[in-house]
């Protein structure tokens, strides 16, 4: 009897492993296309709308994308995406992973890649110059989280910042695969704050920020709805006496 009931197990596994292995392993995946950009584009995008300038050149070792409607006003900016091609003699199982830099499309792609991302979405270097050649595939895709080994979240206060007038920055190296949706950028003195909007690209802005160090608060969005939204708080400020185009460390990271 026990015996039979092994048989009986060991069948139910075999057959479940005959329809796990059966299935085409797309489950969470998007169909789309992928195109990639010319010639001038080998590694990432300094030029993207993101406006992530020179780090968006380096960032990813270069995997890095224009997306359309992924790119959501610019939302998405640093969001990481899964992108696999699908045409089965050229392309590898796992694709690669891609940073969102910039906004566009191309006959009805969600992708624009990186000459490196796309050709790195081949079984070989071989199999990556053939795509290349092909210039426009079948992909599946998905978000996946970003993850930046050690790295905390890092402020680059941009160049077009002018104490007291106008303050700007952007979040680089934002492990995981949340949104923020919205900031609050608080004087550590008088726990003054004021509520920031995403203003272009990935640059958060305000008129008259307030003085003294300062500490920003961030809101991440949840899966299902606004009720689980998460606010994450630097633990290092930016000093009074922050400049146009320095980098800040955060001094946290978000959990994956
Ligand atoms: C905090 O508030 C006091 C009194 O209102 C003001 O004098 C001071 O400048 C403020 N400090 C900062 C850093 O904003
Ligand atoms: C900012 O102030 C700190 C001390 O609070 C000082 O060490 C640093 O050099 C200053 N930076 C600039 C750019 O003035
Ligand atoms: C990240 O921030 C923590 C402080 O919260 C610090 O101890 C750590 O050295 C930072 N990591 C890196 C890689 O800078």
């Amino acid at each position: 009897m026990a015996f039979a009931s092994k048989i009986l197990n060991l069948l139910v596994i075999v057959i479940a492993g005959f329809i796990f292995v059966r299935g085409d392993g797309s489950a969470g995946f998007t169909q789309s296309k992928a195109a990639y950009y010319p010639n001038s584009f080998q590694q990432g995008n300094q030029y993207g709308a993101c406006e992530y300038g020179a780090f968006g050149a380096t960032l990813n070792g270069g995997d890095v994308s224009a997306a359309s409607n992924l790119y959501r006003n610019g939302v998405g900016c640093g969001a990481c995406y899964q992108v696999r091609c699908t045409n089965i003699k050229y392309c590898s199982k796992n694709g690669v992973t891609i940073v969102i830099t910039d906004a566009g499309a191309s006959d009805s792609t969600d992708f624009i890649l990186s000459q490196h991302a796309f050709a790195g979405m081949g079984q070989t270097a071989d199999a990556g110059t053939a795509l290349l050649a092909l210039g426009y595939v079948g992909i599946q895709y998905r978000r996946v989280p970003c993850n930046y080994p050690n790295k905390n979240m890092t402020f680059y206060i941009d160049k077009s910042s002018n104490f007291p007038y106008y303050f700007a920055f952007q979040i680089w190296y934002q492990d995981g695969d949340k949104d923020i949706t919205a900031i609050q950028l608080c004087e550590t003195i008088n726990l003054t704050c004021k509520l920031l909007e995403r203003s272009h690209g990935a640059t958060w802005a305000v008129g008259y920020p307030p003085s003294g160090p300062l500490s920003i608060r961030m809101l991440f969005s949840s899966d299902n709805d606004d009720t689980d939204d998460k606010w994450l708080v630097s633990a290092n400020t930016i000093p009074q006496n922050w400049t146009a185009g320095a980098i800040y460390d955060s001094g946290v990271q978000v959990l994956i």
